[in-house]
């Protein structure tokens, strides 16, 4: 017969002893699984005769159910002390220095890129583009530039491999895209081509790769003023200025006609430049009417149809606007230089809606 009061006594200092949830669970089985001594006692219960029966029952019923809560009471016990333990051993040392995230920037070239597509792109104008390695035909042939011109020389061109008609280029500027674009599509045309432009010179104003942007439009009735007031517009809205002060000068490029230099206002002091109202002038880029011969070479009737067309440096622009004093540092990767210069991958330029 089973002594209840010492199963009970036995089973309660068992899971006394218990140190983690792991030993509960044992003890657990030990007497209330299967074949644990408590089942075991309860089922032995149908030996016994039906008066001790009832007694021994009912003090076994009271027994399990103290042995089930004091299971449950230590089982508890442990999981608190074991998340206790957790938490002491995962504390964070909030005083700690932090280490350092390094962000990059974004390039002052693709920076100011980006504002001027964005403000053509506003006026309606596509972005398009052209490779580096041009042929002799679209760099200067096309554009109305024949081989024997003095205008190859003032280039300074790159030539690679080739000759005759094979002859290739680095593109000395992205006028030739004017002409890739103007043969695979129709007129009208609103478009402007931004990218890497590549002469033999070097030194302090003068890098061999620089980069351009050029403008072009086509259409029936697209004259001077029209290229004056886009080209005043634009500055304004680069320059975040009320006016800028634009002056053409008369000049020569073989692909317009007539032709001029850009010029916007400024004032100089002993070492800065202020854009704006002043009296001085400084040179942007060229610009003219689309000749009739470069027009005609793309299969478009100069009689029906004429437009404007212009070029400017983005590293000039980018010096101008953002304060920039030494061309060469572009292109010297300098981290610190970038660090200085460059701009947050996440500011989004509050230009566009500035029209
Ligand atoms: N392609 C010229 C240059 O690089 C600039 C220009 C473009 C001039 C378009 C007139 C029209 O010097």
């Amino acid at each position: 017969m089973t002594d209840v009061n010492l199963l009970l006594s036995e089973s309660l200092s068992a899971i006394e002893t218990c140190v983690n949830s792991s030993a509960v669970e044992e003890a657990r089985i030990t007497l209330l699984g299967k074949k644990g001594k408590l089942t075991e006692a309860l089922k032995a219960l149908g030996q016994a005769d039906p008066e001790e029966r009832k007694n021994l029952g009912a003090a076994l019923n009271q027994a399990k159910e103290q042995i089930t809560s004091a299971l449950e009471a230590k089982k508890n016990t442990i999981a608190d002390s074991e998340l206790n333990a957790k938490l002491a051993s995962e504390k964070l040392d909030v005083t700690l220095p932090v280490v350092g995230e390094t962000r990059g920037r974004i390039h002052p070239i693709t920076q100011v890129s980006e504002e001027i597509t964005a403000i053509f792109a506003d006026m309606g104008f596509s972005a398009k583009t052209g490779p580096d390695i041009e042929d002799d035909e679209h760099n200067f042939s096309a554009l109305n530039i024949p081989e024997s011109h003095p205008a190859r020389q003032m280039h300074d061109t790159f030539y690679l491999q080739g000759n005759g008609d094979n002859k290739t280029v680095l593109r000395t500027h992205t006028s030739p895209v004017q002409i890739r674009t103007m043969r695979n599509g129709k007129p009208p045309f609103r478009f402007i081509a931004l990218g890497s432009t590549y002469r033999c010179d070097s030194d302090l104003t003068h890098t061999p790769m620089f980069h351009q942007i050029e403008g072009l439009v086509v259409g029936k009735e697209i004259n001077m003023g029209h290229l004056r007031g886009c080209l005043s517009e634009f500055l304004k809205v680069f320059f975040e200025l009320d006016e800028v002060p634009v002056r053409f000068r008369p000049s020569f490029f073989p692909f317009t006609e007539p032709s001029a230099e850009v010029d916007i206002g400024c004032s100089r002091s002993k070492d800065s430049l202020k854009i704006g109202a002043g009296n001085d002038w400084l040179e942007i880029g060229g610009c003219g009417m689309v000749h009739p011969n470069v027009l005609k070479n793309c299969g478009i009737n100069p009689n029906e149809w004429q437009g404007f067309a212009f070029g400017m440096g983005i590293e000039r622009l980018a010096m101008l606007k953002y304060g920039i004093p030494d061309l060469r540092t572009f292109f010297e990767s300098d981290i610190r230089w970038l660090t200085h210069y460059g701009f947050d991958p996440l500011h989004i330029p509050s230009l566009v809606g500035g029209l």
